[in-house]
């Protein structure tokens, strides 16, 4: 059996010709060579606290089985007065690139090196790739990975559109964002705690010239919902772990329109109380699995250069919910 060495920016791989994998680089001698069964892989993973919940490791690992590739997701609960530490550390140690999640997105964006376009207007990081040579770049694929479920799912773009968004968390920044970009006619943002829906409201005024937003609480929701096109949910409400939240509809059923498309964030359960109740009214529904798998396809993609088999990633991640 033959060897390959190769060194990709901070990370040596070194892989069996037999795999079928390209030869990068000229042969060394190492004892890996010696012991066919060590191969050196390339380290992604996710920092976030908690941590109990994520299925990530399952979405990339099955990417990475299924295309050859020569990486491992990592999951690390990462404390806040530790991030840098954590991300300082993966960095020196080679990582090819992380998946930033609750509550370090906005840390990070203020760590990397550089950032894509989305991560500076959407201010929050969730997605860095280490460049050969080590240098940082933050990306942010919520809301394209949600944009991208939405237009798979159902065939439609945000495009001239009246949309409602509950929640005003780093998910609605990062939806109302693209909402804003992809042209909706008008952004409605209510949330528990109005203050921050009327400042999300602001951010993205600010950040997509020329865009319809407007902020306020959940006081009365049938009236805002009812001339919308889309609703895109983006609280934890409805999100298994505890019965009283797993039971919350974030918007009375009564509420929602019919012939509207319904959006989730949570993806466990698949199928959520206010999706259910959408279906019931009429609404098509669009499950958090296919956001989550494209905010992860799209990760993968930036740090591999490969495109995510995401039917197959999709079953593996259902597979493991006990969905499937
Ligand atoms: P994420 O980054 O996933 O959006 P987040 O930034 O912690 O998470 O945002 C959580 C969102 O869920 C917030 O809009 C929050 O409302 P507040 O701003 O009032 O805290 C909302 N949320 C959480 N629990 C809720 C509940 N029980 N009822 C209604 N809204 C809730």
């Amino acid at each position: 059996m033959g060897w390959m060495c190769c060194i990709c920016g901070l990370s040596t791989v070194i892989y069996p010709i037999s795999q079928g994998r390209k030869r990068h680089g000229p042969l060394e001698s190492s004892p890996m060579m010696e012991n066919p069964s060590l191969v050196l892989e390339k380290t992604l993973a996710i920092f976030g606290f908690p941590l109990g919940h994520t299925m990530s490791p399952v979405l990339h690992n099955a990417a990475a089985a299924a295309l050859g590739e020569p990486y491992r997701f990592l999951a690390y609960e990462v404390r806040p007065e530790r991030i840098e530490e954590a991300f300082r550390g993966s960095q020196a140690m080679g990582f090819a690139g992380l998946c930033i999640t609750i509550p370090h997105k906005i840390a990070i964006h203020g760590l990397v090196d550089e950032l894509s376009e989305d991560a500076r207007i959407m201010g929050a990081v969730n997605v860095v790739v280490f460049e050969p040579g080590g240098k940082s770049v933050g990306h942010n694929t919520d809301g394209i990975g949600w944009l991208r479920s939405l237009e798979e799912e159902t065939g439609e773009t945000p495009e001239g559109k009246r949309c409602l968004i509950l929640g005003a968390g780093g998910a609605a920044r990062a939806v109302g964002v693209k909402l804003a970009q992809s042209g909706a006619a008008h952004i409605e943002i209510r949330n528990r705690t109005p203050e921050k829906a009327e400042a999300l409201a602001r951010f993205i005024g600010e950040k997509v010239p020329g865009s319809a937003v407007n902020g306020g609480g959940l006081d009365d929701l049938a009236e805002a919902a009812a001339d919308r096109e889309i609703i895109v949910h983006t609280t934890s409400q409805g999100m298994t772990g505890d019965p009283a939240r797993e039971a919350a509809i974030p918007i009375p059923e009564e509420a929602i329109p019919s012939g509207v498309i319904c959006t989730d964030a949570v993806y466990n359960p698949v199928e959520t109380v206010f999706l259910k109740a959408a279906r019931g009214r009429g609404a098509r529904t669009v499950s958090g699995i296919g956001w989550f798998v494209n905010q992860g396809a799209a990760a993968w993609k930036l740090w591999t250069g490969t495109d995510m088999p995401k039917e197959l990633t999709r079953k593996s991640v259902l597979e493991a919910l006990g969905a499937a």
